[in-house]
């Protein structure tokens, strides 16, 4: 919102055209009110960014006139012209609203830095709905959460109850588990749904950078700090917050953070007015929390108030049942994309999906999926158009915890057979005799589970 039609209520003369002179000065066009009963017939008639409005005109006091403007348009900026007898009542317009107040009589300088204060605060506005429009529109769309293993099921439920509450939560979980889908599934289901969803991504901007881009800066806070800047948390304020990596802050940043998650209170970088925000906190980290702990890399007040909900996806391959589902998926919503035919897996291009180990999840589902849409000219997918290295050898975290109490014996059958067929390259004879089963039975439990 830039400002460019001002009104002015100013029964003096000299300080009527000094407003004039000043406003058309920075380019915004003026128009002129002889009292507060005309200027609201003016405000219905057309709309304007700016008002300058005496404390007290011929017929209604400025506390009036302001309330009807921001009325009829909220954001409009609204400053008073006051003698000194009459600034209490300009300083009670501020708290109803108004954006400032100038003293009678006032030199040139000071109104010019004022209408520079005010379209500095518009620009600030624009930035703010541009930034929330694009939030809005990036995710505004439901995506869709593909879940029919039982963890993510019950993940999913959980979901829909810690969306209910405030609590800050923590999602902790592989590269590419499907951390971030979750946090706004968490957002969008809950209450704060209309207000902001705000991300920071803690690994991707440089640590010096950090500070301003949670809590903003002045202007003039250090070199560059051309214009003020609100920070991520003041943008996120009645909405949600996302710390993405957030392992990754440095530990001098660490101690404001925590004052800011415990107390919802920080200030801008330069700034020395403390802010008061109210802003639902999700993080998420790939990597393993105690060890950093440990290391003394995150500070382990800090981990305990944002880890008020953990959430911990697991990997793919502890969720096998979820990747034909997935896959299935992608590969609709990528041959639409793609402009390409649908296309269907074959029943040994599904059993070459189950056998992978996946170390990058669900995101190298995704990547495999479209790659091979985008490289098979034929409807039917087959084994040989999917590049894997089956080869590969099972992460040391698969091999280390495929199993664990909790799981069904059938689950633990069929784990142990497509690992076992994965490590054989996915050579059907071997797996048979490793297993010490025979090929038929391996058959036809292959078939089972590519259902
Ligand atoms: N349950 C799901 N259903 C459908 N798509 C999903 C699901 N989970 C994740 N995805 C997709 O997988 C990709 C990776 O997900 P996301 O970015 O949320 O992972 P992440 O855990 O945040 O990864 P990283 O740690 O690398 O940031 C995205 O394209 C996302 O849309
Ligand atoms: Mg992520």
């Amino acid at each position: 919102m830039a400002l460019e039609k001002a009104l002015v209520v100013e029964n003096d003369p000299i300080l009527r055209s000094a407003l004039v002179d000043g406003l058309k000065a920075k380019k915004i066009e003026v128009s002129l009110a002889e009292s507060g009963g005309k200027a609201l017939e003016m405000l219905r008639q057309e709309s304007f960014d700016l008002i300058f409005t005496e404390t007290k005109t011929s017929d209604l006091s400025g506390i009036d006139l302001l309330q009807n403007a921001k009325q009829k348009n909220p954001e409009i900026i609204v400053i008073l012209t006051t003698s000194y007898s009459t600034v209490e009542a300009a300083v009670e317009a501020m708290q109803l609203g108004a954006f400032n107040y100038l003293i009678k009589p006032f030199s040139q300088d000071t109104l010019r830095a004022m209408i520079e204060k005010a379209q500095e605060h518009a620009s600030l506005l624009e930035e703010n709905h541009f930034l929330r429009q694009e939030i809005s529109t990036h995710h505004g769309i439901k995506e869709q959460l593909i879940a029919e293993s039982d963890l993510m099921k019950k993940i999913l439920s959980d979901v829909e109850k810690i969306a209910q509450s405030n609590a800050s939560v923590f999602i902790s979980g592989e590269s590419g588990t499907g951390k971030e889908v979750i946090a706004h599934a968490i957002h969008f289901q809950s209450q704060r749904a209309h207000q902001p969803f705000i991300k920071v991504n803690c690994a991707a901007i440089p640590a010096p950078l950090l500070e301003s881009e949670f809590f903003g800066h002045e202007k003039g806070a250090f070199t560059g700090a051309i214009h003020k800047r609100l920070g991520r948390f003041e943008l996120a304020d009645k909405g949600t917050l996302l710390l993405d990596e957030i392992s990754e802050i440095p530990l001098e940043l660490q101690p404001k953070l925590l004052r800011a998650v415990q107390e919802m209170e920080f200030e801008r970088v330069g700034g020395i007015r403390p802010l008061c925000v109210d802003v639902r906190l999700i993080s998420t980290s790939n990597r393993c929390m105690k060890d950093t702990i440990e290391q003394k890399l995150f500070r382990e007040d800090l981990y305990y108030r944002l880890n008020v909900v953990p959430i911990h996806l697991p990997p793919l391959r502890e969720r096998p049942e979820d990747i034909l589902p997935l896959a299935q998926y992608f590969l609709e919503r990528m041959c639409l994309e793609n402009h390409k035919n649908r296309k269907q897996l074959s029943a040994l291009a599904r059993q070459k999906l189950l056998a992978y180990h996946w170390p990058g999840n669900i995101r190298e589902l995704a990547n495999v999926i479209e790659r091979t849409i985008v490289m098979t000219p034929s409807d039917t997918i087959h084994p040989d158009h999917i590049g894997l290295d089956l080869s590969k050898p099972t992460t040391p975290i698969a091999l280390e915890t495929p199993y664990s109490v909790g799981i069904t014996l059938a689950e633990m059958e069929k784990r142990l057979i497509l690992q076992t067929l994965a490590s054989h390259n996915n050579n059907r004879t071997r797996a048979a005799q490793t297993l010490g089963i025979s090929i038929r039975t391996l058959r036809n439990k292959l078939n089972l589970y590519s259902r």
